[in-house]
């Protein structure tokens, strides 16, 4: 087993240290000691524009330096990885940079802002592959082991031809009235709302699970709470994003998918559910019971049909080598240790790690088909195809 203190190391440095920037820190810090990897990551830099804030973050989430400028981060010879975990707005110009400064690049979902924006960090991401920099979006239910076991049965022909896929991604926390207009309720920061928040996980998953990609959609986007107070408390300003999105969708085999996201689903507080429906047979997954899978088999007799339950946390089911006995169950936080390992892994090995920059694109043309339908008064919009 190689030894974390002596194998080479992967010099990363995050920019952002709020929720996701908390969650990517618990998946550098646990990596290296949960899998066997090629390379060491070292926590070297944390970048956040207020310098107080940001050195009790590097204190409190164990990185051994500050910076203040994502630019004096990126340039830093101790960073080979930058860790883009800031709002969409910064996606794009941070992950460009850092590409052609010859630094590796996680970028947090969705990929940027518009399609526009991720077209340009698909063309930086090529250029830099050429050299040898690799970019990744961190699409983290991938690595949900009972997600990535679903996706291997789709793959194995477990439930033959797919007919249906029904996802749903809920939250509440847009049903309070209190609720500031927060970056994630304006359109510049965020790009869009449960959409691009909510709705590019589902987008994805769907994608991911089954190898498919959806090649048209039709749509109705609302905006329930039209205006908010400002963080400041100086006034009101406009909600200028949507709080809920209902889509359907077509897949490229002809299997038809519907989809709802929302932050007014009063009650359900992270609530991402998806079943898919083939010819021989059924999977369904929820994020409240994360270890678990289910299956329904339609080869078996209808005497003893039924869903059955397959707890995931088995030595040879997706990423559980790295942790504890059966039945032991894994969380939220794994999906970032999982997503670190298989970066790690793949800069190492020098191959593509997925999802790519080119899948960030993908998820992010169905996003603005999805604007473009929902405008159109839900009109079928075709996802144009990638060049
Ligand atoms: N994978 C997931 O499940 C998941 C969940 C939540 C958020 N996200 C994504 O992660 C990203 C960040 O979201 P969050 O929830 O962590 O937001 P957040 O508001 O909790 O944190 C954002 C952080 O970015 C920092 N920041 C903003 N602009 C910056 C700049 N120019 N330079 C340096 N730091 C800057 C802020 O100070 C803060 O630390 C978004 O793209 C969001 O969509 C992904």
């Amino acid at each position: 087993m190689p030894n974390p203190s002596t194998s080479p190391t992967l010099g990363v440095g995050m920019v952002g240290y709020a929720f996701m920037g908390a969650a990517h820190s618990q998946g550098w810090r646990s990596v290296g000691r949960a899998f066997d990897l090629p390379l060491s990551p070292v926590m070297a830099a944390v970048c956040g524009r207020d310098r107080a804030k940001a050195t009790a973050a590097a204190d409190k989430l164990g990185w051994a330096a500050t910076e203040t400028d994502w630019r004096a981060l990126i340039a830093r010879d101790d960073v080979q990885l930058v860790d883009i975990c800031s709002p969409g707005d910064s996606h794009a110009e941070i992950a460009i940079a850092a590409l052609e400064a010859g630094k590796h690049v996680l970028c947090e979902k969705p990929l940027a802002n518009t399609v526009a924006e991720a077209e340009a960090m698909v063309a930086a991401a090529e250029a830099a592959r050429e050299r040898g920099q690799l970019a990744m979006v961190g699409f983290n239910y991938r690595r949900v082991p009972a997600l990535a076991l679903a996706r291997k049965l789709v793959a194995d022909g477990r439930i033959g031809a797919l007919r249906h896929v029904r996802a749903v991604y809920l939250q509440d926390w847009g049903a309070d009235p209190e609720l500031k207009l927060v970056w994630r309720l304006r359109k510049e920061l965020a790009g869009s709302g449960a959409l691009g928040d909510l709705g590019a996980h589902v987008v994805d998953l769907t994608q991911h699970l089954t190898g498919e990609l959806i090649t048209g959609v039709s749509a109705h986007t609302e905006t329930f709470v039209k205006e908010r107070e400002l963080p400041d408390g100086s006034g009101f300003g406009q909600v200028t994003v949507d709080d809920a999105a209902l889509f359907s969708g077509r897949l490229t085999s002809g299997a038809l998918a519907s989809f709802e996201v929302s932050r007014f689903a009063t009650g359900r507080k992270n609530a991402l559910r998806v079943e898919l429906n083939g010819s021989r047979g059924s999977l369904a997954f929820d994020l409240e019971r994360l270890n678990e899978l289910e299956f329904y088999d339609n080869d078996q007799p209808a005497s003893e049909g039924g869903f059955r339950r397959i707890l995931v946390t088995e030595p040879d089911h997706p990423f559980l080598e790295g942790w504890w006995p059966p039945g032991h169950g894994l969380g939220y936080e794994h999906t970032f240790a999982h997503q670190a390992r298989d970066l790690v892994q793949a800069i190492a090995d020098g191959t593509q790690p997925r999802p790519s920059f080119a899948d960030g694109l993908q998820v992010q043309r169905v996003l603005a088909a999805i604007e473009e339908s929902a405008e159109k008064n839900a009109v079928h919009t075709p996802v144009p195809a990638a060049e």
